[in-house]
């Protein structure tokens, strides 16, 4: 470890975040009542530009009306580049219920992006008062965003979330896909004629991990576009969390339980991890740094890679 300590990320479960249009308020109390531990409701891409004006008004009503229990609550505005974001943020911020948690600021390119956002929502809620402290998450889904990933996750205390937005991220890549996550036909490895495919998403979600566990962040995986593909939603999901990536967004409801049954440790991988670290202590008591469990090697490493999983099945389960 450097002499700088990693810091922890917020200690909040984030397997699912669930999204929906801000335009299509009939699905609001639906979404209140998913098992999703995050709510985006979307002023973006979901919304028609006839329609932002009126998404706006009923995601404000929505935060004083709406029941959201114990969730995470969020709010995906429009990107910097468009004309919208700063009137979301100004009526967001200075309408909106202390319900609201969170401002999703989606295309973000470089650390700056950030800041303005930052600074005005800085300035609304020492104007109004505010109580709640909003924070922020960011999609990476360019090639500047993937370019300067690092600071961005370093841009503010407040960001407490990013995630890959592989749509956006294709187009902006060039990528020669309309596939929204997941296998991609085209990308694979021939060996004595068979075909093996590998994973185009690969590189930009371990550079969005690092860059989120170095600065406290937590690291979550987009949308999965076929919401008709269960099994390809879960392997991209366990790609994800094998990477260490904590949870993946929703873009249909029947997606929730995929992503939450993904993203809680399995009692079997929990029990695991708990003799591992057992087998650690004993092996301590005997002044030994290193032993064997079922038959390959255990050290010092495998106790923090156990305490990863434990400490994650124990921050859901509380
Ligand atoms: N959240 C909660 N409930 C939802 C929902 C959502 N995002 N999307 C659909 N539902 C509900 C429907 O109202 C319906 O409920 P009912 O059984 O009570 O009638 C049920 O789930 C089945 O819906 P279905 O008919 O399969 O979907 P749809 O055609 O109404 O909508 C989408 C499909 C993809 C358009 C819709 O799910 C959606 O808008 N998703 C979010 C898109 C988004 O926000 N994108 C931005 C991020 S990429
Ligand atoms: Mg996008």
């Amino acid at each position: 470890m450097s002499f700088r300590i990693q810091p922890v990320p917020p200690a909040r479960p984030n397997r699912c975040q669930l999204f929906g249009p801000g335009s299509r308020v009939a699905l609001f109390e639906k979404m209140a009542a998913s098992a999703a531990d995050v709510i985006n409701l979307d002023l973006e891409d979901s919304v028609a530009p006839s329609d932002k004006d009126s998404a706006r008004a009923n995601i404000i009503a929505a935060t004083h009306e709406v029941d959201w229990a114990g969730k995470h609550l969020s709010v995906r505005i429009n990107g910097l580049d468009t004309p919208y974001w700063y009137r979301d943020v100004v009526d967001l911020l200075e309408q909106a219920s202390d319900r609201l948690d969170q401002i999703m600021i989606p295309k973000v390119g470089c650390a700056a992006d950030i800041y303005a956002v930052d600074a005005l929502v800085s300035a609304i809620e020492a104007a109004k008062g505010r109580k709640q402290r909003i924070s922020f998450e960011v999609i990476i889904e360019s090639a500047a965003g993937i370019a300067h990933v690092e600071e961005i996750a370093a841009a503010s205390p407040r960001l407490q979330a990013m995630s890959l937005g592989a749509a956006d991220f294709a187009a902006s890549m060039g990528m020669a896909t309309t596939g929204i996550g997941g296998t991609q036909e085209d990308y694979y490895m021939l060996r004595e004629g068979q075909r093996y495919w590998s994973d185009p998403w690969h590189w930009a979600q371990s550079a969005i991990v690092a860059a989120c566990r170095t600065h406290g962040v937590l690291p979550v995986d987009g949308p999965f576009g076929d919401f008709s593909d269960d099994e390809g939603f879960r392997a991209q999901a366990r790609r994800s969390a094998t990477l260490g990536m904590v949870g993946k967004w929703a873009i249909h409801p029947k997606q929730v339980a995929l992503a939450n049954e993904v993203f809680t440790p399995s009692e079997a991988a929990v029990s695991e991890a708990r003799d591992i670290l057992a087998a650690m202590e004993e092996a301590k008591a005997r002044g030994e740094g290193a032993t064997v469990y079922k038959g390959r090697l255990v050290d010092i490493a495998s106790i923090k890679q156990a305490e990863v999983i434990v400490r994650q099945a124990e921050m859901i389960a509380g």
